[in-house]
Order: structure tokens, then C-alpha cells, then sequence
């Protein structure tokens, strides 16, 4: 396994850390130089890019998030001329304006390493096909995918997202070794294969790459029995990269490796903003290293880990991300994520692995109801046994009392892509 390592791969602990710390003070200077955003901001904190001596004085540096890409939309946050970017992609943005991230050459040249690495340590190979169901166009997952792909010798066969029956002919035929999907698309595929008389088992795909959205261990097994293939996450953010920041490696499956030559992480006390020392749960924030185009200093992610040691790589390793800050449910006081609804469901016999939950408010109080689907062929006494273990479990598992619907098979919206767990109906209601 070593022999194919990458240099960066093969660095020990010291010399990845002065690599670090040479790279971050180069960024620091390159954003400040260049970026009028981050020199006012250097400038209000009294700090000099010279100022950061040792990685831990990174910790002095202001924040970025994600409001201050959009107050400089679109090019405000770019640090090279607008003729030096290759390419532009953006984050929908469900509120307002997008956020809008670019890359010169060289960025789309790191990008497309580090996500051939991530692949490689997901177990793709130089002259496997790798099947790309993540959407093409603004969002990073297409073109991040497989452009990385490419980078490792793979063939790719660039489905996107949407037009599931054609997606599971396309496997049928074309017999890909490598898929690369959200999880919950991948579950919508599951349907399919069924639907068509295939059993999922018996195709040609070895391993899933699964990311965009937070998925638990739980569904892990399920895709992993349901599909015989090896099942790791791969983690990232348009706003750092795209796809390719950390990856989980297929002969551990213990976490994702950050890729920690390219990206630097902390995690912060999501509230004060202290940094927390490594093993402790905050939000993960992480710093560009070799970015030119659009060098991103402390961006507060949102998106809630753990940073441990690392195992089969010599980074070290995040915690799969469990929620999103942005996703968390507050009910009654009780914090909630999606996530924890997710490990019940699958849990529970009688129902398929699709859920949504749905917030209203009843009088002055808010309600959440769980609507998961029932498995095809279960009878009512099943059912209704599923609604209680589900309502029992939420209530001894989380604190809470919740609704539970047990809808019939087939009835949820399927997911093309990231899926969306929370229907908010409490300002309409
Ligand atoms: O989702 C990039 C990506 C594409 C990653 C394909 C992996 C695979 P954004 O649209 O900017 O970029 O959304 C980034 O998605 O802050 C997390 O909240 C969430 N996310 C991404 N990967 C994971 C993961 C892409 N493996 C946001 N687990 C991030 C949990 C994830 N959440």
C-alpha cells in the first residue's frame, strides 16, 4: 500500500508541520496583500501576516464566514486578476445571494490531487471506472469528482445527478467499480435496482464514495449489505475547495483523513470561538494552504466534529460529521439533528430508510412529527409497532416526545441529490 502513497502522503509529523506553517504564512501574506476583506480585517485585529510565527498563532487571526462571501459577491473575496481564474462555481444558497468561489490553474491542478488521493484512499484505482452521480454544473461535486477521477487513471462516466432508471442501466452496462453519490441518492438507486428486478449485490461496483451530506454509521451497513461494496465518506465544501478536503480510508473506515498539507483545521467552541484542544466536539474551521485564487483564512464551516490522531495516513483524522450548526433542531430546549432520527429509523424493522421531519407549531409550541416509510409488504400490526418503537426511541434516545407518521412505501420525495430532512411548515402554520 505505501508504494502508492504521494509525497505529501509519505511526509512524517515534523516535516508536515513546517510545511504547514511555511504554507500558512504564504497564504496569510498572499490574502492579505490581495484581498481588501482580509487586510481590514488583519488590520482591525493589530495583526501582521508576519505575526503568525508557530501554527498555534493562527489562532489570533479573525474568523471568515460565510456572510462575508456574500457581502463581497461575487469576486470581492478573489486574490489574483479575474483573467488568472479558470473557473467559478457557487453554492446555491437556500437565502439570498450565492456564494460564489473561483480557482486559477494550479487550484484546479491541487484540486484534482487531492481528489484522485481521496479516491485512492477509498480504494479506486488507475483503469477502474468510476460512475459520477453528483450534480454537474455550479455545485463542486460533478466536476470535483470527477475531474479527480481522471487525475488517478480512472474512466469516468459523468452521469450527474437525476434520471435514476438511466443511472442503473448505465451501471448495468458500463459496470463501474467506483461510484461516487450522496448517500441518499444512493438509496433512491437501491429502489430502482429493485424496481427493476436487479439485485444491487450483483453489480459490478466495489466502493462508494459517499458525501454532501451528513450519513451515519448506520446507513453505512445498510448501503454496504444492500449493495455488497465497501461504503466511506468523503468530505468538503465549496468554500475551501469542493469535494477533496478529508476522506475516509477504506482499510480503516475510522474517520476522514484531512488533508491536512492543503487544509488546515481547528475546531472551536461553536459559541465563544475558542479553539478546543484535539478530541473535543466543536466546529470545524479550516484554512486554505495552497490556494490562489481564493485563499480562505479561519472559515468557520459549521459543521460540527471532532479532530483526532491520525491511523492509516500520517493526518490527522475528523470525526464523521454529524450535523450541520444550521441543522440542528432546537425543540422544547432539546437540541436535535437530523442524524439521530436517521439511526432509529434504520433500526427499526418494518420501515424503509426514508424519513422526514416535520416542524410545526401547535398553539405556541412547536412540534416535530417523524414521517418514515413503511417497508413494501408490511402489515398494519407492523406498522403501528414501527410508529411506537420510533416514538419510544426518539423519547429515550433524544428526550423528546415527536409524532410519528408510518407512511405508505413509495410515498416520500426521493432524493436527487442532497437530500432536504426538515420540512419547516411553522411560519406558514
Ligand atoms: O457538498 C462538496 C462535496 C461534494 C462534498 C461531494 C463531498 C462530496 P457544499 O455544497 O458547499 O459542498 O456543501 C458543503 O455539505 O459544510 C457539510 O455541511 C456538508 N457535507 C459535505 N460533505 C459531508 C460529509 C459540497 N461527508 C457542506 N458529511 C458542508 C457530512 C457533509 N456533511
Amino acid at each position: 500500500m505505501t508504494e502508492l502513497l504521494d509525497t505529501g502522503e509519505r511526509l512524517g509529523r515534523g516535516e508536515l508541520e513546517a510545511l504547514q506553517l511555511e504554507r500558512l504564512r504564504t497564504t496569510l501574506r498572499h490574502a492579505y496583500e490581495n484581498v481588501g476583506f482580509y487586510r481590514a480585517a488583519f488590520d482591525k485585529a493589530g495583526l501582521r501576516p508576519e505575526d503568525c510565527r508557530t501554527l498555534a498563532d493562527l489562532s489570533r487571526f479573525p474568523f471568515t464566514v460565510k456572510a462575508d462571501l456574500r457581502d463581497n459577491y461575487p469576486f470581492g473575496m478573489f486574490a489574483v486578476p479575474e483573467d488568472r481564474v479558470r473557473r467559478i462555481h457557487a453554492s446555491s444558497g437556500t437565502t439570498g445571494r450565492p456564494t460564489v468561489v473561483g480557482y486559477t490553474e494550479r487550484d484546479l491542478d491541487t484540486w484534482a490531487d487531492v481528489v484522485a488521493r481521496s479516491i485512492r484512499a477509498a480504494g479506486g484505482r488507475p483503469g477502474h471506472k468510476a460512475h459520477v452521480a453528483y450534480g454537474y454544473g455550479l455545485f463542486t461535486g460533478g466536476l470535483g469528482a470527477h475531474y479527480g477521477a481522471e487525475r488517478l487513471g480512472c474512466t469516468v462516466i459523468p452521469a450527474s445527478g437525476g434520471m435514476t432508471a438511466r443511472q442503473v442501466q448505465l451501471i448495468q452496462d458500463f459496470r463501474p467499480e467506483i461510484i461516487m453519490i450522496t448517500p441518499s441518492y444512493m438509496l433512491t438507486l437501491l429502489d430502482e435496482f429493485e424496481r427493476q428486478g436487479v439485485d444491487p449485490r450483483t453489480t459490478s461496483l466495489k466502493v462508494g464514495i459517499f458525501g454532501a451530506e451528513p450519513w451515519t454509521e448506520l446507513m453505512r451497513q445498510e448501503i454496504e449489505e444492500r449493495f455488497a461494496i465497501d461504503a466511506v465518506d468523503i468530505y468538503g465544501l465549496s468554500e475551501v475547495m469542493g469535494p477533496g478536503v478529508a476522506q475516509e480510508c477504506v482499510e480503516t473506515k475510522d474517520g476522514l483523513h484531512i488533508w491536512e498539507d492543503h487544509f488546515y483545521p481547528e475546531v472551536v467552541d461553536p459559541f465563544t470561538g475558542e479553539v478546543l484542544p484535539d478530541g473535543e466536539e466543536g466546529e470545524l474551521v479550516l484554512t486554505s494552504l495552497t490556494k490562489e485564487a481564493m485563499p480562505v483564512i479561519r472559515y468557520r464551516t459549521r459543521d460540527l466534529t471532532r479532530l483526532l490522531p491520525g491511523t492509516a495516513r500520517v493526518f490527522r483524522r475528523m470525526e464523521k460529521v454529524t450535523g450541520r450548526s444550521d441543522d440542528m433542531v432546537i425543540l422544547r430546549g432539546v437540541n436535535l439533528f437530523p442524524t439521530q432520527i436517521e439511526e432509529i429509523v434504520l433500526r427499526t424493522p418494518g420501515v424503509a430508510p426514508h424519513f422526514q421531519l416535520r416542524l410545526t407549531r401547535e398553539g405556541r409550541m412547536d412540534a416535530l412529527t417523524v414521517r418514515a416509510e413503511a417497508r413494501a409488504g408490511a402489515t398494519t400490526a407492523e406498522r403501528e409497532a414501527a410508529g411506537r418503537s420510533i416514538a419510544q426511541a426518539v423519547k429515550d434516545g433524544v428526550g423528546l416526545s415527536v409524532g410519528v407518521e408510518i407512511v405508505d412505501p413509495e410515498t416520500l420525495e426521493r432524493s436527487v441529490g442532497k437530500i432536504r430532512r426538515i420540512v419547516d411548515l411553522r411560519e406558514a402554520g
